[in-house]
């Protein structure tokens, strides 16, 4: 029918378009899918890769893992930038916003948010607890003070601190993510962004009376380049999001290639040499001791 020429031609033209290096999830295309980021990334490749499934009973206790010390995170005196970045949804953090303590080896300031999140039917958080996914996961990056950019920050084994927070599903809608919830609309596609009327920090996330349990280890940004610069501490306790609100999400948002974004999750990597961290056990633990002790003494009182 068509000279060979024009055959050639037509069979030749997606390529450039294929040979860019975009990386991809899996619910966008296997051929640019988390399996394939060590291909133009090697350091998604390494062995001390994020996110990964903690798995409780191996967790170590450590007396040093404190309370985080939050710090203006009650703060809502700045309007804040939130994009659609084409693989989430960002929020970029203004003002003097401020993790410390919890073992931490500086002061840390908050510089984005995002989140992974599933589908209707499927749950989309990047850290699994006990093989567990649930619904969708919050990331509150921030920077080791003593970095003075980003970039030098990600060259550092300890040059970004990220706070995981992990969603379970609600009957009531949680009224303190709908002002996020309602903005998703004007943000739906790639590059679209606009301003969140303030709010603090600590209204997204549990009472910090609650963040005394969680764990701790050392990994990677969970999208390329995969640096393995984060110190991560992942929450026990866990936000409460109804389904109307989880579904926005995944219903709302589109990716860069315009296809509905969701599961935008990397699967767990292996945990190596790695140990997993627990803090606040110790309370826990002191108190089933008291009990037991004054279980004794009354027993031997009373008999
Ligand atoms: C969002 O981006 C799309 C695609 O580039 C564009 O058509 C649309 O007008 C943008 N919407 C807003 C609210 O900026
Ligand atoms: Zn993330």
């Amino acid at each position: 029918m068509y000279p060979w020429p024009f055959l050639l031609i037509s069979l030749c033209l997606p390529f450039p378009i294929i040979a860019t290096d975009q990386w991809c999830y899996d619910s966008q295309s296997a051929k640019c899918g988390p399996s394939t980021w060590k291909n133009n990334h090697k350091t998604c490749g390494m062995n001390k890769q994020s996110p990964i499934n903690i798995v409780t009973k191996k967790a170590q206790f450590d007396g040093a893992l404190s309370p985080i010390v939050f710090e203006g995170y009650d703060k809502s005196d700045t309007k804040w930038e939130i994009r659609n970045n084409g693989h989430s949804i960002q929020v970029n953090v203004q003002g003097d916003i401020t993790i410390k303590g919890g073992n931490l080896p500086n002061t840390y300031k908050a510089i984005q948010f995002h989140f992974h999140w599933g589908t209707n039917s499927l749950p989309g958080s990047e850290h699994t607890i006990d093989g567990k996914r649930y619904p969708m996961e919050l990331h509150i990056v921030h920077q080791n003070k003593k970095y003075t950019s980003l970039s030098e920050a990600l060259n550092q084994p300890d040059g970004l601190a990220v706070l995981g927070f992990l969603f379970e599903e609600s009957s009531e809608k949680n009224s303190k993510i709908t002002n996020f919830i309602d903005i998703l609309k004007y943000v739906a596609y790639l590059g679209n962004k606009t301003w969140l009327d303030p709010f603090p920090l600590s209204s997204m996330i549990p009472e910090e009376g609650e963040l005394d349990k969680y764990y701790r280890y050392h990994g990677s940004l969970t999208t390329p380049d995969c640096n393995e610069a984060v110190i991560w501490t992942v929450f026990e306790e866990t936000i409460p999001i109804s389904k109307s609100q989880l579904n926005a999400f995944s219903e709302t948002l589109y990716f860069s290639d315009s296809k509905p974004m969701k599961l935008n999750f990397r699967p767990v990597q292996k945990l190596n040499v790695r140990a997993v961290y627990v803090a606040g056990s110790a309370v826990r633990l002191f108190s089933a001791v008291k009990l037991s002790v004054v279980l004794a003494i009354w027993t031997s009182v009373f008999n």
